[in-house]
């Protein structure tokens, strides 16, 4: 009986402990050091004009767009269904993760949002802030790394996912690989229906030359998505 008590305990301080270490904040692991200009993004709206129903009705791929800019608030909003926070105590976040592991940064190439120059930015969720990395229009590199897909080169801004397999892969081992690719799907989803709702137009791109993508925006990781918005033409 003694016995049977110890293994009791020793099994549930173990699945406790793993519990813990699984839901950690990410907020320990290291951010991004950058020494450009730091943006701070505006709160995002919870309520929008849109019901989730037709935005998925209402959701395609677009890749026509104007020669118009977003405002800083739309692109508040697409980062924040991309990645941002939505429950402060744990670090959680707009789409689900495997083991809350969160293998992604986002990237983004701007060329033509209102009071943020041209250039190549990383967005960090926690602060809900964008961190140039190098100014300059990078909208025709990407294009030329996207096998020449034009509407990357002309959408407003271009939102880059890219993944960090290790971090659920040292989880998860070889399954982690199959995890990474189903979270692109749910972050790329809440991009199309975000874009839906505020109005804009996006597409998810996959054909590009990994090597060149990550060469153009200055990343160790692993690009598998490219989402360019813009208004529709
Ligand atoms: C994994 C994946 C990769 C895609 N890659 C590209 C791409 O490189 N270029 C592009 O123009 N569209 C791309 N698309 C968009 C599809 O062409 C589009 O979803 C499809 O034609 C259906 O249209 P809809 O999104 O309007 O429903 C991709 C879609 C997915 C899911």
């Amino acid at each position: 009986m003694e016995h049977k008590k110890i293994v009791y305990v020793v099994v549930v301080v173990i699945i406790l402990f793993s519990v813990l270490f699984l839901y950690e904040p990410i907020e320990k692991r290291k951010k991004a050091e950058y020494s450009g200009e730091v943006i701070k993004l505006p709160e995002p709206r919870l309520k929008g004009e849109m019901s989730v129903e037709e935005a998925i009705a209402r959701r395609r791929s677009i890749r026509a767009y104007k020669n118009e800019p977003l405002t800083l608030e739309e692109l508040s909003q697409l980062l924040w269904a991309s990645q941002g926070i939505t429950e402060e105590k744990r670090k959680f976040r707009s789409a689900p993760s495997a083991g809350a592991t969160y293998p992604f940064e986002i990237y983004i190439v701007v060329g033509n949002v209102e009071g943020v120059k041209a250039g190549i930015y990383h967005y960090d969720p926690f602060e809900h802030t964008i961190a140039l990395i190098e100014e300059g229009d990078f909208r025709k590199a990407l294009q030329k790394a996207a096998l020449d897909q034009e509407w990357v080169g002309k959408a407003a801004v271009d939102i880059i996912l890219v993944a960090f397999y290790e971090r659920t892969t040292n989880y998860y081992g070889e399954r982690g690989y199959r995890y990474v690719h189903m979270e692109a799907g749910h972050i790329g989803e809440n991009i199309y229906l975000e874009a839906t709702a505020l109005g804009l137009g996006t597409v998810a791109v996959g054909a590009f030359h990994d090597e060149q993508v990550a060469e153009v925006i200055g990343t160790d990781g692993v690009p598998l998505y490219i989402f360019p918005v813009g208004h529709v033409r």
